[in-house]
């Protein structure tokens, strides 16, 4: 198992939050026509009633730059004073250049560095991380963290153990130095001993593209879903756990959780285990399904913009997802 990365106190937070996502909506009674499936089925297994799809045309860095403008306005800053941009995502634009730098281009972000992250739905929890260290250590004073992903096109849409979950989205935020508050923890944790559960497996170097990868639909999603769904609760409490005790505080402190929104019945069954009241958590998963690393970003500044997390709420990010990843950061509202 890889050393798990434990971290705390400090006072960098977020300057400013966007999300953005495509306007065609899909719903269960639609998927009913696709595949053998039904609405009765998808909304009590999993609480999904719809989710957002991106055009044909769209691809993941042209969702993350219209979430990335919106969180540079909110922040009040431009482009240009933007140091460095990370990029968590699933589906990069191609497999180089990187989506950061595509998304640089857009804003014209001229003199910032730029890389992806590739920690799956653990992805916004994992660059907010390291863009805060960035910023404690002083490399670098004003961090754009983007979240995209453009899951539709790595779905099979004739599988119904898995093209009923997921949808398109992305968040973004700008990370700097706040005067109160701010990230209190950070933890992170990996364990490749999962990998074969939640998987792409071709297009990589490990199974290029070619005529038997694409005959056999090796391009798409393919997931152990119940077994990954146990270890998912599992995980999810002890990261939550994880990051309460390195801030130093209880459970019964944290005003507003944010959960990955892969299925309520795993936000349920985490919030019971960590001792946390349901009306204490936000939940989004019925509108936008499973957006992989767009989940928590989204959910985090919907649940802002609802008056849900106001200035001083010391707010819990906790998520989960495929190596296995899962990753935790307790906040204190600092806007
Ligand atoms: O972000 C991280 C990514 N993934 C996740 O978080 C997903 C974690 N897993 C889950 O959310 C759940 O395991 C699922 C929603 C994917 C499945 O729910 P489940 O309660 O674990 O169901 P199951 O896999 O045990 O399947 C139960 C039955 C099966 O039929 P049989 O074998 O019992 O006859 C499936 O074939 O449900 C069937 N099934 C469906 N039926 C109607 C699977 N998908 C569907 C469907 N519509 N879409």
């Amino acid at each position: 198992m890889a050393r798990r990365s434990l971290t705390q106190g400090s006072k960098v937070g977020i300057l400013g939050m966007g999300y953005y996502v495509p306007p065609k909506i899909l719903r269960n009674s639609d998927l009913e026509k696709m595949v053998d499936t039904s609405n009765e089925w998808i909304t009590t297994r999993t609480g999904i009633k719809q989710r957002r799809i991106a055009e044909p045309d769209v691809s993941t860095s042209l969702l993350g730059y219209r979430a990335a403008k919106k969180a540079l306005r909110d922040a009040g800053i431009t482009a240009r004073e933007i140091d460095l941009i990370i990029v968590a995502t699933t589906t990069q634009d191609m497999f180089f250049p990187s989506t950061a730098c595509i998304i640089q281009q857009k804003l014209r972000a001229k003199g910032a560095a730029a890389f992806d992250i590739a920690a799956a739905c653990c992805g916004f929890i994992f660059a907010l991380n390291t863009a805060y260290h960035y910023v404690l250590a002083g490399t670098y004073q004003r961090v754009l963290v983007v979240a995209a992903e453009v899951l539709s096109k790595v779905v099979d849409w004739t599988d119904r153990n898995t093209c009923v979950l997921f949808g398109d989205g992305a968040g973004a935020c700008v990370v700097g130095k706040v005067r109160t508050g701010g990230i209190l923890s950070s933890y992170m944790a990996s364990d490749g001993t999962w990998k074969d559960l939640l998987e792409i497996p071709a297009g990589g170097s490990r199974m290029p593209a070619s005529h038997l990868t694409v005959d056999e639909r090796l391009h798409y999603i393919k997931m152990r879903g119940n077994e990954v769904f146990k270890l998912a609760v599992k995980m999810m409490a002890e990261a939550g756990n994880k990051a309460v005790a390195l801030a130093g505080i209880e459970c019964r402190d944290i005003d507003c959780v944010i959960p990955h929104q892969a299925n309520y019945r795993i936000i349920n069954a985490t919030a019971s285990r960590l001792g946390i009241d349901l009306k204490k958590v936000y939940m989004n998963v019925n509108k936008y399904g499973n957006m992989s690393s767009a989940s928590t970003v989204v959910a985090l500044t919907e649940a802002v913009k609802k008056g849900r997390i106001r200035k001083g709420d010391r707010v819990l990010l906790v998520a989960f997802g495929s190596g296995l990843v899962w990753s935790s950061m307790v906040l204190e509202w600092s806007r």
